[in-house]
């Protein structure tokens, strides 16, 4: 069943009007083939990928939430203001649900990323307190030598003391190198606007 919900709340500072879920996918569909330009979101998982996705949205509830890691197991497509297809990804490097999940969900991953002519623009998503771990680093390696364009969040910012802040933010620029870094927050509500401006601005 499709489930619509439209989002008009007045003083948020994004453009998004409208967020629709369209459907889960383990595999190649039409839908990725409609050349609607799409947005995929990855990073470890419990770094707050779906959360990110229903801030951003102003839409609660959209993409499903858990505390516990290995929740997104699909590619779950997002129509975004009739312009775009948003795409939370299952998350990496989750051992609890089985070997053989993990590696089917990561050829999943890695089939839409890197195989698939799809071509999405990335956000990669990580966890501002931790900062880049080795998985992510080996992920945005790989994304810059398939050349995508890559946006990253430092998400779960309001985890880093405010003092710490500045500092902190350094630090991940370091290992990050030239790409733009947005400091976000879920809880918080904060980075919402920068980031759907980088996503949704027309190159
Ligand atoms: P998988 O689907 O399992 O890969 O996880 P995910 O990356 O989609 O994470 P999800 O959005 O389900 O959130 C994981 C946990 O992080 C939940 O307990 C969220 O409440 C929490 N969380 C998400 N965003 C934030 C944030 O900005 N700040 C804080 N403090 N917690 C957050
Ligand atoms: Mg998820």
């Amino acid at each position: 069943m499709i489930f619509i919900v439209t989002s008009f709340l007045k003083n948020q500072p994004m453009k998004i009007k409208s967020a629709v879920f369209m459907r889960g996918l383990k595999g190649d569909n039409e839908i990725l083939n409609d050349g609607i330009p799409q947005v995929a979101f990855i990073g470890r998982s419990n770094v707050g990928k779906s959360s990110l996705i229903n801030s951003l949205t102003g839409v609660k509830g959209l993409a499903r939430t858990s505390s516990l890691p290995g929740l997104t197991q699909e590619l779950n497509i997002f129509k975004i203001n009739n312009s775009h297809y948003f795409v939370d990804l299952p998350g990496y490097g989750f051992a609890k649900i089985g070997r053989g999940r993990v590696d089917a969900l990561h050829d999943l991953i890695s089939w839409y990323l890197f195989e698939s002519q799809h071509n999405p623009k990335v956000v990669l998503i990580i966890d501002a307190e931790v900062g880049p771990t080795k998985d992510d680093l080996a992920t945005l390696k790989v994304l810059e030598d398939s050349g995508k364009e890559i946006v990253v969040v430092a998400n779960k910012i309001d985890k880093v003391k405010k003092t710490q802040y500045l500092n902190q933010m350094k630090k991940i620029a370091e290992l990050i190198g030239p790409h733009k870094i947005i400091a976000y927050s879920s809880k918080d509500k904060k980075g919402m606007g920068e980031l759907s401006d980088e996503v949704l601005k027309k190159d």
